[in-house]
């Protein structure tokens, strides 16, 4: 095989967490770090591919070769990801808020008394779901799923439910969102593969060689 086996792919990556606005100061959030998906970017680009990487807000430096599109909400990821296409693979590594504020203040929400103001919540669309059954479906649809238990069975759910090829499933028990290794699962219809617990580094090279493999058997 060459040394460049993703050389004429494109390969769309999501990465890190959205933040959703409450008010101007405040957010709904959670910890991923975005370092899984940005390694997995960068093993893409080194494995050839031409990489869009649509990332949510994180402090991480581009990797060499990508183009970047930062966005802050799942909502302007959402359309991000839609204008990137056509993609020939699209791997969502990003960990999307499910819910937002389903209104936004314009000024600072203020203490009132001592009741706490309410905040109203809308669910955000499922952008692995939507490229599913987008009529410029990516050939190779790739999903992460973060479990702390029965991972395995829950990625095989998960798998129907999305509509996607594969599912990386991610044992997040330790201290995985933000930490520097990763122990996943590669869940796909014909099998599963359990990866060592590795840096994020290893598992997206890993997780490219893979790839490459399916790119070059179909
Ligand atoms: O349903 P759950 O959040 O566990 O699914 C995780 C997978 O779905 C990840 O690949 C994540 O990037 C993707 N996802 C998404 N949009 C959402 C929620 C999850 O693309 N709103």
């Amino acid at each position: 095989t060459s040394h460049r086996p993703l050389h004429g792919k494109h390969i769309l990556v999501t990465a890190g967490p959205t933040h959703e606005p409450i008010d101007p100061v405040r957010y709904i959030a959670n910890r991923s770090s975005g370092r899984q998906g940005f390694a997995i970017a960068a093993a893409a680009a080194e494995s050839g591919a031409q990489v869009t990487l649509v990332a949510g807000p994180v402090t991480l430096e581009t990797p060499q070769g990508v183009t970047r599109i930062n966005v802050e909400t799942a909502r302007q990821m959402q359309a991000a990801v839609e204008q990137a296409l056509p993609a020939d693979i699209a791997i969502m590594v990003a960990a999307v808020a499910d819910w937002r504020a389903a209104d936004q203040a314009e000024q600072k929400i203020k203490k009132k008394g001592d009741a706490p103001a309410p905040l109203e919540l809308s669910e955000n669309p499922d952008i692995l779901a939507g490229l599913a059954s987008h009529d410029q479906r990516p050939g190779l649809l790739i999903g992460f799923a973060a479990e702390t238990e029965n991972i395995i069975a829950h990625a095989e759910a998960k798998l129907a439910r999305k509509g996607c090829d594969w599912i990386i499933a991610n044992d997040v028990s330790g201290d995985v969102m933000g930490g520097m290794s990763n122990s996943v699962h590669i869940v796909r219809s014909d099998g599963v593969e359990s990866l060592d617990t590795l840096p994020k580094e290893q598992v997206a090279r890993l997780l490219v060689e893979r790839i490459a493999d399916h790119v070059a058997q179909n």
